[in-house]
């Protein structure tokens, strides 16, 4: 099953804010209605925003202002910008090559979370993957009496993840970076499936993801799904668990990856990569290249998108805090480059 794809002349796709009660595919026909499916997030994840945009060029029919407007509809992820941009390139040649061309990035992207899969696979179990933490425990106590994090701790290699445990791999995520977040398959859940269809994965401990619990709803249905071993895990736990020593590595998405590596990806991100360099565990950005924007030098130049106080005060409708509470709401956050132990793209990997 595609989470979205173009069928018999209109964009399908899974509404994600349906999942888990009721799987449901919403078929939209103008940008105005696929703006309103991005902006609620029932289309969601940076590589299949990257599909959307550029299936939203053709029912925009080449008005310059619904172009604007697809665009403009969240702004972090790097994707639905691109998606548009390359799509829109091709509106003075016609209806048919904006579809020929939209349709090229969804097989891309569908050939790109495969290949991501592989590599971060391969990476994980190679023995290949260089760290800046050592690995044994002594690095949490030195870090702490020294005021030192990883970036400047010498790299280390690290023996293949598998060989010393002489089991499958415990692998810690947030949000949603599977099939759902892309066409197919996804980007770091994507190494996960990978891993586990060599029998090489012990457990997915899934971050649940707050505000909108991407991990808890679309995560945790995947990993059922693929019949993954999993557990979900409150997102203040995450830094928690990985000290007390149970993860192998985490593996995050990303919406946006500066030229000099910061990476914006889900909030919460930031607090699980501070957590991996002080417990020495490897912390792996997987995203396709066409997440990586050399046009914004660091992190510092990422549009942060703020979803608004409601998402925060309510859950699905239940208010939680007081009436007039206030609320502040980060979607994303960055994770500056010498905390990430290496980015896997589906060409190469990139390490600090
Ligand atoms: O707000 P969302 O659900 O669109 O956020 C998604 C993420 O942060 C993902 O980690 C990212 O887009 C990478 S998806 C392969």
């Amino acid at each position: 099953m595609r989470t979205i794809d173009w069928v018999d002349g209109a964009v399908e796709l899974i509404d994600q804010t349906r999942l888990p009660d009721e799987c449901v595919t919403l078929r939209i026909t103008t940008v105005d209605e696929l703006v309103d499916a991005i902006r609620r997030l029932a289309v969601r994840g940076a590589p299949a925003l990257g599909v959307a945009g550029a299936l939203g060029v053709v029912l925009s029919g080449g008005d310059p202002d619904a172009v604007a407007r697809l665009r403009a509809a969240r702004p972090t992820a790097v994707n639905l910008a691109w998606g548009v941009d390359q799509a829109a390139a091709w509106l003075p040649e016609g209806r048919a090559a904006v579809l020929e061309a939209a349709l090229r990035i969804r097989d891309e992207d569908i050939a790109a979370c495969l290949a991501m899969g592989e590599r971060g696979a391969d990476l994980l179990t190679s023995g290949a993957l260089a760290s800046k933490a050592p690995t044994s425990g002594a690095f949490a106590s030195e870090a702490s009496t020294s005021g030192a994090f990883a970036s400047d701790l010498p790299a280390v290699d690290l023996p293949d993840l598998l060989a010393p445990a002489g089991r499958g791999l415990r692998i810690m995520t947030i949000c949603n970076t599977g099939g759902l977040a892309a066409v197919e398959r996804g980007t770091a859940l994507g190494v996960a499936q990978t891993l586990h269809e060599r029998g090489l994965l012990a457990e997915v401990l899934a971050l649940e993801t707050r505000p909108l619990l991407q991990g808890a709803r679309l995560t945790a249905w995947e990993l059922a799904r693929m019949g993954a071993p999993h557990r979900l895990v409150a997102d203040g736990a995450g830094p928690y668990l990985l000290a007390r020593g149970g993860v192998d590595a985490v593996l995050v998405g990303a919406d946006r990856i500066a030229a000099n590596g910061d990476t914006a990806n889900k909030i919460g991100t930031y607090a699980l990569a501070l957590g991996a360099a002080r417990a020495g565990v490897p912390f792996l950005v997987v995203a396709p290249e066409t997440t990586i924007d050399v046009a914004t030098p660091t992190g510092a130049g990422i549009e942060i998108e703020d979803r608004g106080a409601e998402e925060i005060v309510t859950l699905r409708g239940t208010r939680l805090a007081p009436e007039g509470t206030d609320a502040v709401n980060p979607a994303f956050d960055v994770t500056p480059h010498d905390l990430i132990t290496a980015i896997v793209t589906d060409k190469r990997v990139i390490r600090p």
